[in-house]
């Protein structure tokens, strides 16, 4: 109770902190503790991660690290590393079926999304880009989901970014009170949606505030797209989410090449094994570079284990 009243709102307060950031990302200790989340700085260490992901069984999502870009170079070195990463993906086995095992993961605000003249449409820019580059390296692209402020942006780039790119994929956050509504409209044949509870700090106006409420819209969403005609990505690794998603396949007599699930780099390791050899498809999210900072906060605002483990690296040894 203390964790999620306390703790977790701080945690996500303090991952939009310049202030915080400089002290955290100066401790030789955190360093450590980062690489149990993150795959390494470079195309090469994500490269890596990915082969040994692959060969696993498991497909993979790769994510160059960074957001709220407020700067123009800072979002074309963006597109630069997706257009490496690609490059390096094209060379490890590609796709057998519909399915694509590769894919990369996009925020929108590390492309420019908040930039102040004309984000929007940079941003788009910078994805079709990296779209072009992915079709041609056989990847899926999915728009990752950020703070409720960029929502309508986000699903208003990807409805244009499918108009010549159809398989690219889009995040919903179960927290939003909007999302029900979202599911319904965005379940339609060939959309890819993944859906998570959502991972930022929101108000009680649009979004729900309490464990139960989340957990019962991210079912009723779950249903919602599982019952509809496009390919749900399940990203959690809650034990109960997992089941009832299995119970809504049934029921909706999905083949398992039509869903998947999702977990991320370093976390439930060994779930993500014992879901593939269930013969479901389980997608592993693979962040990388050096922007490690918000992604490495959130992760210790979800989990009171992540913050001791963390808190740990302070000990001895
Ligand atoms: P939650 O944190 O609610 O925990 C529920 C239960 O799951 C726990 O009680 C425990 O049993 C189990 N569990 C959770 N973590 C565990 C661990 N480390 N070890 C063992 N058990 C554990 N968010 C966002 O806002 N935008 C986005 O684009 C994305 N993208 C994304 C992609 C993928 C692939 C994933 C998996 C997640 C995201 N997220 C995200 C993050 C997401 O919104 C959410 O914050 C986290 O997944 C945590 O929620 P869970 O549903 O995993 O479980």
């Amino acid at each position: 109770m203390m964790f999620s009243t306390v703790m977790r709102p701080a945690l996500l307060a303090a991952a939009r902190s310049p202030r915080v950031e400089r002290t955290v990302t100066g401790m030789a200790s955190t360093r450590k503790v980062v690489r149990r989340f993150v795959a390494g700085e470079s195309e090469a260490h994500a490269a890596h991660a990915t082969a040994a992901l692959l060969e696993s069984g498991r497909y993979a999502s790769i994510d160059y690290l960074g957001e709220d870009t407020t700067d123009l170079e800072q979002a074309r070195a963006t597109v630069a590393h997706y257009l490496t990463l690609l490059e390096s993906l094209a060379e490890l086995p590609g796709a057998a079926g519909e399915v694509r095992p590769l894919e990369v993961s996009l925020k929108l605000s590390a492309l420019g999304q908040s930039l102040p003249r004309d984000g929007q449409a940079i941003a788009l820019e910078h994805a079709q880009k990296i779209c072009a580059a992915a079709a041609a390296a056989g990847v899926w692209v999915t728009v990752d989901a950020e703070d409720h402020t960029t929502t309508d942006s986000t699903l208003a780039v990807v409805r244009a970014l499918r108009a010549d790119f159809p398989w690219v994929g889009t995040v919903l956050q179960a927290y939003l009170l909007r999302t029900e509504g979202d599911c319904r409209d965005l379940s339609g044949p060939g959309s890819r949606i993944r859906l998570c509870k959502g991972a930022y700090r929101e108000p009680a106006g649009v979004a729900y505030q309490h464990r139960d409420e989340i957990d019962a819209s991210y079912l009723r969403c779950l249903d919602i797209l599982m019952r509809g005609q496009g390919y749900p990505m399940v990203a959690t690794h809650d034990p109960l989410m997992l089941e009832a998603a299995f119970g809504y396949v049934r029921s909706a007599r999905r083949d398992p090449d039509r869903f998947e699930f999702q977990m991320l780099y370093g976390i439930r390791d060994e779930e993500q094994r014992r879901l593939v050899a269930t013969c479901a498809h389980l997608r592993t999210y693979v962040p990388y570079g050096d922007q490690w900072y918000g992604y490495f906060m959130r992760r210790l605002a979800e989990r009171p284990a992540n913050l001791a483990f963390f808190l740990r690296s302070f000990g001895p040894g």
